[in-house]
């Protein structure tokens, strides 16, 4: 049985995505831990109702982000977990932290990677007047939002949106293909060769 160990700093929908698939789909899986770095996550909620171990790991008590990255590893691997899985985690994380997981740590970004990395990523793609936008599951490198890419959806920008109207619809597809890209990791399906992520076929090694 493999274990994940989820983080969020937020709402948490797409941690909800992921649980709910597990149970949905029975994925032979514990979700060992629901970890915010924020006390007042509304996720974390979701989660304790779910029956999922949740905790608090105050980002601002700590003096400094090595200090808060090595109190968040400790916790973390308290589970020993086959993979860590960034749900709307807010924080960027030091080299030392992100090469501890390397390799079994994934995040979502909502964007089409390598495009507008970083914050406010449907202002950034409205700005740019693209047509399409969407968004990556990559594997977690050091380099902010540069990771190896795992899967990606690719959504329209409508004449009229405005930043709420696109992310809500981003946001749908992230709650498809978050889910999927963990279930492809935990059936071992996912090797990365030269940076860029293979997904193996079910039934072949
Ligand atoms: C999601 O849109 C996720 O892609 C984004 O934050 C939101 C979290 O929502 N993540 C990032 O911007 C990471 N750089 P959620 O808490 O409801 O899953």
């Amino acid at each position: 049985m493999k274990k994940i160990v989820i983080l969020i700093s937020g709402r948490g929908s797409n941690m909800q995505a992921i649980l709910r698939t597990a149970q949905d789909e029975q994925w032979p899986v514990e979700i060992a831990a629901v970890i915010s770095n924020r006390a007042d996550a509304p996720g974390l909620i979701f989660a304790a109702q779910q029956g999922v171990p949740t905790i608090v790991i105050p980002s601002d008590a700590y003096p400094d982000r090595a200090a808060f990255d090595a109190a968040l590893q400790a916790a973390i691997d308290a589970h020993a977990p086959d993979l860590v899985v960034l749900a709307g985690f807010m924080r960027i994380l030091t080299d030392a932290f992100v090469q501890h997981y390397q390799g079994r740590m994934l995040n979502i970004h909502p964007s089409l990677l390598p495009s507008f990395v970083g914050l406010a990523t449907h202002r950034q793609a409205l700005k740019a007047g693209v047509r399409i936008h969407g968004a990556t599951v990559h594997f977690v490198t050091p380099q902010l939002d540069h990771g190896p890419i795992v899967a990606q959806v690719a959504v329209p920008v409508l004449p009229d949106d405005t930043e709420q109207t696109l992310a809500a619809r981003v946001l749908e597809h992230e709650h498809q293909i978050y889910p999927q890209a963990v279930r492809w990791f935990i059936e071992g399906r996912l090797t990365i060769v030269d940076g860029i992520v293979r997904i193996a076929e079910v039934g072949v090694a």
